[in-house]
């Protein structure tokens, strides 16, 4: 999770949705500067009499504007699309093929490449992110675009997400394009902790050996803080205050260095320059990379299956489909699945890489018996929200010049540096154990991943959220009268899984999710915890200082049992606890289990080579054999960088060329 909608006052949304609905600002912002130079303002200008200066000073600004709305779009940095073969008998042969250019899947067929000598095919179902990707403030316009992402939804399941509308599946979204997640995702970026990867008891990841690929990363990423506005730092400091009260601190260490106790609002962003640096643009849109002539990119491919050799024990290559045309590529070396949690494991499946029973279910012939789709994790998380009762100074009064989609918001951008309203915003979390809030002894248990002021008169976050319409209707109600303070609680470590299955043959269709979010008792009394710790909040002097009090959305199902019953709440997760788009583990990194489809077993090994198939690496989130502790983003770059350097070590480890040129 992570991403914060910008909760607007109505007037201003519906002034601007129309705008972000219909693709980009970008054609607006031609006509705007079209307009002003080309025909009315400029000629206007021309009739006034000036000695010159003014009217070469206002032309400027047009200029100024032009090219710096230019520089923004400017799409030529990435790779040139590479065609696949007309004749479609004829079959190309890499080094490498990498299925996937998203958050690790970028940075392997990058860090490949940069090895002149090996040729890499890069194949991506998705096209280049839009512009509103690279802003921050506009992403969340593209969070609902089949175009960019994959919108799939899981098996309904009485226990979970009820509150979602339509057919109450809980949602498992996912990026679709050049930088994958990456590209549309709330940006923040967080390492995890030392624990987290002690849990993982793989050789090779621990904590410190985790670190080298960390950095390498983060040189090149360089994330930075978003600047929050006065509004957000007056809300920070009243949840520093409450907070403090119940014995829970302020962060002392940085996030970034994998501290995990407290409260902090200095979240590191993958913003550089104002701008989105998803691993995607940064390691594929410079001139050192697309000039590689040994680097091929197709985009708009979409991979059917690996290829394996006759008794399936070595990857051959893929078959992948552009425009409905299936085309064949094939490897000396290996294939590198970076599909991502679900798409990974599909194309496992597909290859006859799985669970003996499941694909005999499809007829496909098994080659390697390996719980692949087992192990599905996700964070999840769960809404609470806090009506404000009393002015104390935190409240939705909008200082105009904060509005990012003021035309002199984004002036502000495009002509100083991409900074202002446009590119600022605020995420604050807290890491807390819930059975005793002001204890840092051990980990953590609870993620309070973000507090969003959601203002009066705006039009709230069910609907983004795709709640029912008339939960929608009902927060929309609550704030005509008030300011609501949204707080969404995270389980750390789930213990609740769920598995991914084919739903056809047909690799076109998307997987069949098995959700089981809130099922496992551990994970309700987590839950639980949360509700009472912010019960707990908002009785502290600092919170009643704001009247803030609990608004619990109207559900019929859980009005009738007593209020504040653990009943209750119970009911209540059933309604809300729902995806957090954090989906990991489904092709597991795990010795072999024999047996029983090895259902606690692993999927790869700690070099992330599948188990009993040569040449064939999984390198994406799906790996992780737990939820690290925190936004997956990180550990799903960092995870690219391993990769691409276990690929290269074994190269080297084989006597083959591993000079740079
Ligand atoms: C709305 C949203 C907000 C999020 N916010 C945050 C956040 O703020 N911080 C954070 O840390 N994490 C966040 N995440 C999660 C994070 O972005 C993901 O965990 C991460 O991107 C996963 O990386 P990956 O490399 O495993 O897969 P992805 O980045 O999903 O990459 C997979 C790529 O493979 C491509 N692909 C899939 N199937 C095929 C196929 N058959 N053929 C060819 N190409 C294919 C896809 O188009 C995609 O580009 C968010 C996710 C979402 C959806
Ligand atoms: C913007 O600049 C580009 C490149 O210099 C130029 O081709 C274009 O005509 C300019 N557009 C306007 C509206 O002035
Ligand atoms: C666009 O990017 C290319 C490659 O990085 C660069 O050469 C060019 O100058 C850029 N164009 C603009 C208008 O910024
Ligand atoms: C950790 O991994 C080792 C080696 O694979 C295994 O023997 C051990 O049982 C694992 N420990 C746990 C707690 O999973
Ligand atoms: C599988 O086939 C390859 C040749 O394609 C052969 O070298 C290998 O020994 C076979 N492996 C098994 C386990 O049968
Ligand atoms: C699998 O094959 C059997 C026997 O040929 C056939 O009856 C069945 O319909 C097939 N199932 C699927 C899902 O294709
Ligand atoms: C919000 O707080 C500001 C600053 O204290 C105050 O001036 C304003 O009246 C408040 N507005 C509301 C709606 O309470
Ligand atoms: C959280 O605190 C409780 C109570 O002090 C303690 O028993 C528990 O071990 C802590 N949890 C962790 C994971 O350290
Ligand atoms: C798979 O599904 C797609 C989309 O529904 C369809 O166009 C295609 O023909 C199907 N392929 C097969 C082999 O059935």
């Amino acid at each position: 999770m992570g991403h914060q909608r910008v909760h607007k006052p109505r007037t201003a949304e519906t002034r601007t949705r129309s705008l972000l609905l219909h693709g980009s600002l970008w054609p607006l912002l031609i006509l705007f500067i079209g307009c002003s130079t080309r025909t009315s303002v400029v000629a206007q200008l021309f009739s006034v009499d000036s000695s010159g200066l003014g009217i070469s000073l206002m032309q400027s600004v047009a200029m100024a504007l032009n090219a710096s709305s230019l520089a923004l779009a400017n799409n030529t940095a990435w790779p040139l699309q590479h065609e696949p073969p007309d004749d479609r008998s004829e079959i190309e042969q890499y080094d490498y093929i990498v299925v996937g250019a998203g958050s690790a899947g970028a940075i392997v067929a990058s860090r490949l490449s940069e090895l002149c000598q090996v040729k890499v095919l890069l194949l991506e179902e998705g096209q280049l992110p839009p512009l509103e990707s690279e802003i921050f403030s506009l992403t969340a316009a593209l969070h609902h675009d089949e175009r960019y992402m994959y919108l799939e939804e899981a098996v309904p399941n009485p226990q979970c997400c009820q509150a979602m509308a339509s057919t109450h599946g809980c949602v498992w979204w996912h990026g679709r394009m050049m930088g994958g997640g990456g590209a549309i995702n709330g940006n923040i970026y967080i390492p995890g902790s030392r624990d987290s990867f002690r849990r993982w008891n793989s050789t090779g990841w621990d904590w410190m050996q985790v670190q080298k690929s960390y950095s390498r990363l983060q040189q090149r990423l360089n994330p930075s803080y978003l600047q929050p506005n006065r509004l957000n730092l007056k809300l920070a400091n009243l949840i520093y205050a409450g907070s403090a009260e119940l014995g829970v601190p302020r962060m002392k260490q940085p996030l970034i260095a994998g501290a995990t106790f407290g409260y902090t609002h200095h979240v590191p962003v993958t913003v550089n320059q104002g701008r989105r640096a998803s691993s995607g643009r940064v390691y594929l849109a410079n001139d050192q990379v697309n000039r590689r002539g040994n680097l091929k990119v197709i985009r708009g491919a979409q991979v059917q299956k690996v290829l394996l050799n006759a008794n399936g024990t070595q990857a051959t290559g893929v078959i992948y489909t552009v425009n409905g045309m299936e085309h064949t590529a094939i490897t000396s070396g290996e294939v590198v699945l970076s599909a991502g949690t679900l798409n990974s494991a599909k194309l496992l499946l597909l290859s006859g890489i799985g669970p003996r029973k499941e694909l005999q279910r499809w007829n496909i012939t098994t080659y390697q018996d390996l719980p692949v789709g087992r192990n599905l994790q996700d964070h999840g998380m769960m809404p609470l929200f806090l009506l404000f009762g009393s002015n104390c100074a935190v409240n939705s009064t909008r200082d105009p010049t904060e509005d990012p989609y003021a035309p002199v918001s984004v002036a502000q951008y495009l002509l100083d540096n991409q900074k202002g309203p446009l590119a600022s915003g605020f995420y604050m979390m807290g890491y807390i154990n819930s059975s005793a809030p002001s204890s840092s002894r051990g980990e953590p248990d609870l993620h309070v991943v973000a507090h969003t002021l959601l203002p009066k008169g705006s039009t709230g976050s069910f609907g983004y959220l795709g709640f029912r319409p008339e939960l929608v209707q009902a927060q929309q109600d609550i704030l005509q009268e008030a300011d609501l303070l949204q707080v969404m609680g995270s389980l750390l470590r789930p213990h609740s899984q769920g598995r991914v299955r084919l739903s056809s043959k047909n690799s076109t269709d998307q997987v069949k999710i098995e959700n089981h979010y809130g099922e496992a008792l551990q994970d309700q009394q987590t839950l639980l915890r949360y509700v009472r710790y912010i019960q707990k909040l908002s009785n502290t002097r600092s919170f009643r200082r704001c009247g803030l009090r609990l608004w619990l959305p109207p559900l019929d199902e859980c009005d009738v049992l007593a209020p504040d019953s653990d009943d209750y709440w119970l009911c209540y997760i059933r309604y809300f606890y729902v995806g957090a788009w954090h989906s990991v583990g489904t092709c597991r990194m795990a010795p072999r289990k024999e047996g029983n489809s090895g259902e606690d077993g692993g999927v790869v090994d700690e070099r992330l080579r599948v188990h009993g198939v040569k040449g064939l690496r999984v390198v994406d989130a799906s790996i992780m054999p737990e939820l690290p502790a925190g936004n997956t983003n990180g550990p799903a770059m960092m995870i690219g960088e391993k990769g691409a350097q276990m690929i290269l070590d074994d190269r080297e480890a084989n006597n083959e060329v591993v000079q740079e040129c």
